[in-house]
């Protein structure tokens, strides 16, 4: 009777975790790469890979010890619900008893993060962050794909601040490597992310983008997504959002993009041409006269008005003010 208890006891714990197995099969000393334990250990795993136990290592590092009470991190040492290898120190760089009993070390301990590839770094970090929802293109990511780790932004140790652990704040962690972007923020017409009242991430998400659902949505500029599936800019421009009765299909295919430059312009109201009527023209062709069947789906019934030389009808958006969309006016005129 108690043999077929401890059997089937042993079955339940199998099925509730791969790492039974990983546990017989490696040496109580050999280490286990961390990237071999399951994301969903949560399941009990018996204490034989080799944990010294977190207080241990207060010892010899002290000045880490002595913050880690307020990283996020901490949490799980301060539940003491956690199983070891999800806990604290151990849970990210991996069971330290040998790394002890050798006196410490780079190359005695499992995860020695300063000297990791990139690819094992974010292996070692999706262990645990990999089901949340925000992160869960990030190894299809343009950073990603250019060996961008996850400590290239975060720093456990170190952080700015342990909200988001980030190395640096936000711009400056993105402009180390992408230096050109900042001038783009200083151009007479801009968001102000220079000035601290917007981040890159209030457009961008740094972890990877979702499947486009619209043109601006391109994986490879990884923008983040507004209400579900939408462009970025109707997180705050929400005024812009519609739906409208009488669309404006300009931005149909690109998004507010076709219009305007996302960082920084020369041109006033963050738009792509210096005159707005240059703007304009580049999808309602036809210069002078309107009177044109034209390119793009845009069709000109017969019009006198419209005539280019005629300085008046230079401001399109004089006359043509919702030009974002409107619920009263087929041509946008109020
Ligand atoms: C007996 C002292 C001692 C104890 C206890 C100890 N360490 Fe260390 N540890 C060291 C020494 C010495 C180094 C090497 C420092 C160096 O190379 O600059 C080191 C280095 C490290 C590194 C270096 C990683 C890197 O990228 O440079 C990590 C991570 C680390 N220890 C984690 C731990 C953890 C986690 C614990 C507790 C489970 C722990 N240590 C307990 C002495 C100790
Ligand atoms: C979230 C994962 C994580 C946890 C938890 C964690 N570390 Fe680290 N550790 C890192 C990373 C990443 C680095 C590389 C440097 C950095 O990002 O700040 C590092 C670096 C180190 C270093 C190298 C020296 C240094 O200052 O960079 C030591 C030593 C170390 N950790 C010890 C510890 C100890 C002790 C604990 C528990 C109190 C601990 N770590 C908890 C991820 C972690
Ligand atoms: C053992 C599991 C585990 C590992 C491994 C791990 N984390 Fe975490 N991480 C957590 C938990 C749990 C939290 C706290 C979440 C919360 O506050 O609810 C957290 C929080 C964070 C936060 C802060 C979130 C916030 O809301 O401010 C960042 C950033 C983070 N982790 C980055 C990393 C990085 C980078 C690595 C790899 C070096 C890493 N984590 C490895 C479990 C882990
Ligand atoms: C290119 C820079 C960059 C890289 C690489 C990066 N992050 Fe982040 N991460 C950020 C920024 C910036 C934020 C703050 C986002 C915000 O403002 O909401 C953040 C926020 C977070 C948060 C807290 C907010 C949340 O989404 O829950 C976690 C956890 C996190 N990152 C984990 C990771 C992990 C794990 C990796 C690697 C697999 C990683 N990050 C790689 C820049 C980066
Ligand atoms: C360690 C260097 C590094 C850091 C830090 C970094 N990036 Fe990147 N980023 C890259 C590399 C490399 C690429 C891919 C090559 C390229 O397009 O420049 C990239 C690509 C991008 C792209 C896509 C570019 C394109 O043309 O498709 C965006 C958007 C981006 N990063 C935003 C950010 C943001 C926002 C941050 C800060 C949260 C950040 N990056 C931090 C290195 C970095
Ligand atoms: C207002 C929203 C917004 C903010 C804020 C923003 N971006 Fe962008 N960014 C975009 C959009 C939209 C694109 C795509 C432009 C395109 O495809 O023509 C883009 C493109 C990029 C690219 C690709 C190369 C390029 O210039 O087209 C990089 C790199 C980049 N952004 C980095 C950053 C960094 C770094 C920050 C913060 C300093 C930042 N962005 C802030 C919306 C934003
Ligand atoms: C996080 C909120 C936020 C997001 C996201 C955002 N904007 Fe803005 N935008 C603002 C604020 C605030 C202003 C007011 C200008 C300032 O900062 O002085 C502004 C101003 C503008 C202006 C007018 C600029 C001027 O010179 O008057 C345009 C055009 C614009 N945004 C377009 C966009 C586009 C296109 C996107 C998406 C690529 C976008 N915005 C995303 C907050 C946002
Ligand atoms: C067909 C081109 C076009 C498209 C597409 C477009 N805009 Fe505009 N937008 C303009 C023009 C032109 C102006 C300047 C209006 C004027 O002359 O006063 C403007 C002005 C703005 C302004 C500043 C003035 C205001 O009304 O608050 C914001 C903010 C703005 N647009 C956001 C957006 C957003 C967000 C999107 C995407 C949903 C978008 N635009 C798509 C042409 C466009
Ligand atoms: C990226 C291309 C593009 C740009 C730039 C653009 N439009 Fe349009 N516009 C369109 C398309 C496409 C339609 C829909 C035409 C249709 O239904 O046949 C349209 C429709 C219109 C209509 C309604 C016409 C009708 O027959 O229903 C007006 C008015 C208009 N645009 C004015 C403007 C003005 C003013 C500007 C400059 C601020 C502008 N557009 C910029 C593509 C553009
Ligand atoms: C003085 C006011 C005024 C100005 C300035 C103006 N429009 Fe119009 N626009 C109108 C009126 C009025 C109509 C006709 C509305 C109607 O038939 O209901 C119209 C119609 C249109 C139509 C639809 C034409 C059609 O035949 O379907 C387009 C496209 C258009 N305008 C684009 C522009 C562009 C581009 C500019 C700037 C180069 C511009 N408008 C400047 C008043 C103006």
């Amino acid at each position: 009777m108690r043999l077929y208890r401890l059997i089937v006891e042993v079955l339940l714990l199998c099925a509730a975790g791969a790492a039974c197995l990983t546990g017989q099969t490696t040496g109580s000393n050999e280490r286990v790469p961390s990237s071999d334990v399951p994301a969903d250990a949560g399941s009990i795993v018996p204490n034989a890979a080799g944990y010294a136990g977190n207080t241990e290592c207060k010892t010899c590092h002290p000045t880490i010890w002595a913050t880690f009470y307020k990283n996020p991190h901490f949490k799980s040492l301060a539940s003491g619900k956690a199983p070891p290898e999800l806990t604290a120190c151990e849970g990210c760089h991996g069971p330290a008893k040998a790394h002890i009993a050798a006196g410490g070390g780079r190359d005695t301990i499992v995860n020695a993060f300063t000297i990791m590839k990139p690819k094992a770094i974010i292996a070692a970090c999706l262990k645990c962050h990999a089901s949340d929802f925000n992160r869960a293109n990030i190894r299809r990511s343009e950073h990603t794909e250019h060996d961008v780790a996850c400590t290239a932004c975060h720093s456990n140790h170190h952080p700015v601040s342990n909200r988001n652990l980030l190395a640096k704040s936000q711009p400056d962690a993105c402009y180390e490597c992408h230096s050109d972007v900042r001038s783009q923020f200083d151009l007479p017409s801009k968001h102000r992310v220079n000035e601290g009242f917007m981040v890159c991430s209030d457009c961008h998400n740094p972890h990877g983008g979702f499947a486009p659902t619209f043109a601006m949505g391109q994986t490879s500029k990884m923008l983040n997504q507004a209400h579900g599936n939408q462009q970025p800019c109707l997180k705050c421009h929400v005024d812009k959002a519609g739906p409208f009765i009488f669309e404006h299909q300009a931005g149909e295919i690109d998004g507010c993009i076709s219009c305007h430059r996302p960082h920084g312009s020369t041109n006033a109201k963050l738009l792509t041409r210096p005159a707005v009527a240059m703007l304009c023209l580049e999808c309602h062709t036809g210069t002078g006269d309107f009177g044109v069947k034209t390119s793009r789906g845009v069709t000109y019934p017969d019009h006198a008005t419209h005539s280019m030389t005629d300085p008046r009808y230079q401001r399109c958006t004089g006359c043509h003010v919702a030009i974002h969309g409107s619920n009263t006016h087929y041509r946008f005129l109020r």
